[in-house]
């Protein structure tokens, strides 16, 4: 059997694993593990940018102010203070690591409006955002010689004594399978995105690190809460920055009305996702949207400079992927799938309830987001909760040993025999045909509109998926990049979060940001003001509530 030891093991090659590694690195042996090229992870596709209040005239507690408001007040915000304290420095220390952020006249770091902001301070590279970020952090971890195992996809904790002792690992390109012993693991593995069908996530992100951490016993918090961007590429769901709007696009309805005037009066187009993306929904289902279902995204008005200068990203996708060239047309623009905020509940430090695993970026929540993400929070999230993960893993592992070897050699051979079993299965379903089906039921009964109807079908049919995930039966019998059984084990996992996000999305009955039920439109603070736990048991999920962190911002009506 194939054992790894180090003393703090990253899985996730994207911003948040590369900054915890790169912290925890200072002081004890750390490894990172991905299951691609940290390069190929999904924070390159980040485009519109990363929030900071850099200027004179702004100030971190107006950030946490909007950060707190955006989330409709169900962020803890002593997590959200920490957060808008620590941006600037990170972004110096990102500019100083070589990120080639977009420039001012004066040559001051340039900062755009973005969505639920009540100031310009979202920090960008064009609409290249997170490539530029993950290039320069990468160069840093290479600089360093941390080492990196690529095209390993973790596939489960191990556990001694209710303390995380290390994971076993799967490696892609040969079927081997081997045990990582570690006196930490940090999760840093992203979003679940894919379990639907139309998403700007990559298709890497199925929320596996989420799964795992649960199976294990690390609790999930908010996973009701799910993000949909307002403006995704009509036909492939690619995202169109928010920045395209905070530069000044107008989105358009089949009667060429600027429709946000009658959703957000004040912030139009630049009101945080939640509404936008709801007010996108309502133009479509109402008739208001072009054949198909779709809105327009004008950029027209702004010019070919200006968009050659602060979008090409953007104009070159409208042009690759719908022969549109925005400075000539309008884009075919509707709501999909963008961000997680529940996650793997984690403290300010990264630390979950299970000890010894952490959890940092959007496999984690915190919780900053709360009930609705502010564009440009996400980026600067990895990079301060992935720096203070690895800065607090390290310092723990200092004061302990190392986990029982016969506990992950255990581990190690429940996993292989699981995969072998896999292999041998000659049921009647297809990986791919379940997979869609449960991504059709979460884009159906659990997406921007909800009720309660329509959610308790989703649940009972994504339980009857994972009664028929028993019945698999894997074409590809082989081990050597064996993707169908890739997918096959992120699906098992995936079928366990949606079930989660499900459930907890029928019992929260009441409208509270990203979560909004047309059976209780008003958000209800005297009994929903407080986080939800999922625990994991073979049954179904058990769950329970928990406080919302309240310090300066007492919860308001949220008027945009
Ligand atoms: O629209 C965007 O560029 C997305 C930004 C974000 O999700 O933070």
């Amino acid at each position: 059997m194939t054992m790894f030891t180090h003393d703090v093991l990253v899985v996730g090659g994207g911003l948040a694993g590369l900054r915890a590694a790169l912290e925890a690195s200072k002081n004890c042996d750390t490894v990172l593990v991905s299951k691609v090229h940290p390069l190929r992870s999904h924070s390159v596709a980040a485009q519109g940018g990363i929030n900071a209040a850099l200027s004179s005239d702004d100030s971190w507690e107006k950030h946490a102010y909007d950060t707190v408001k955006g989330s409709d007040y169900l962020a803890d915000q002593d997590a959200v203070e920490l957060l808008c304290r620590e941006a600037p420095a990170r972004i110096i220390e990102m500019e100083h690591f070589g990120t080639l952020f977009s420039r001012t006249g004066e040559g001051r770091i340039a900062q755009r409006p973005f969505g639920g902001a009540e100031f310009p301070r979202t920090c960008y590279a064009a609409d290249r955002t997170g490539h530029n970020l993950l290039h320069a952090l990468y160069e840093q971890v290479l600089r360093r010689g941390i080492k990196i195992y690529e095209e390993w996809l973790i596939v489960s904790l191990a556990v001694e004594d209710q303390r995380c002792i290390g994971a076993v690992g799967y490696h892609i390109p040969s079927g081997e399978v081997a045990g990582f012993k570690a006196k930490a693991t940090i999760l840093a593995t992203g979003g679940y995105g894919r379990i639907y069908q139309k998403s700007t996530n990559a298709l890497i992100n199925t929320g596996h690190g989420c799964a795992i951490a649960y199976y294990a016993g690390a609790p999930l918090e908010d996973m009701e809460f799910v993000q949909f961007h307002p403006t995704t590429l009509y036909g492939t769901n690619i995202l169109i920055t928010e920045g395209a709007r905070g530069e000044g696009g107008y989105l358009l309805n089949s009667s060429g009305e600027r429709f946000m005037r009658r959703y957000a009066r004040e912030q139009m187009e630049l009101a945080p996702r939640d509404i936008v993306a709801r007010a996108l929904e309502t133009e479509i289902k109402e008739g208001r949207g072009f054949e198909g279902g779709y809105v327009r995204l004008d950029l027209r008005h702004l010019g070919e400079e200006k968009i050659v200068e602060r979008l090409p990203g953007i104009r070159q996708i409208a042009l690759d992927f719908a022969g549109i060239d925005p400075v000539k047309e309008p884009i075919p623009v509707q709501p999909g799938q963008h961000y997680s905020m529940g996650g793997i509940a984690s403290s300010k430090t990264g630390e979950t309830p299970l000890m010894g695993l952490y959890a940092a970026g959007e496999c984690a929540c915190v919780s900053v987001h709360g009930a609705n993400r502010l564009g440009g929070n996400s980026l600067l999230e990895t990079l301060v909760f992935g720096k203070l993960a690895g800065e607090h893993a390290a310092r723990q592992v200092k004061t302990l040993e190392h986990g029982s070897e016969a506990i992950l050699e255990e581990a190690l051979g429940q996993r292989k025999e699981k995969i072998k079993a896999l292999l041998e299965k000659n049921g009647e379903e297809s990986v791919a045909a379940m997979r869609e089906e449960m991504r059709k039921i979460m884009t159906e009964k659990v997406g921007i509109f909800r009720e309660e109807k329509e959610l308790s079908e989703a649940l009972q049919e994504v339980r009857e998926l994972k009664k028929r995930y028993k019945n698999l039966a894997l074409k590809n019998k082989g081990g050597v990049f064996n993707y169908e059984l890739v997918n096959a084990l992120e699906l098992e996992g995936m079928l366990n979060l949606a079930e989660v996000i499900s459930l907890c999305a029928l019992n929260r009955r009441e409208s509270r940001g990203s979560h909004y039920r047309t059976d209780y439109p008003n958000r209800d603070d005297a009994n929903w003001l407080r986080h939800t736990i999922a625990h994991y048991s073979p049954e179904a999920p058990k769950l329970s509530y928990k406080s919302v962190a309240i310090t300066k911002y007492p919860p308001e009506e949220r008027i945009y």
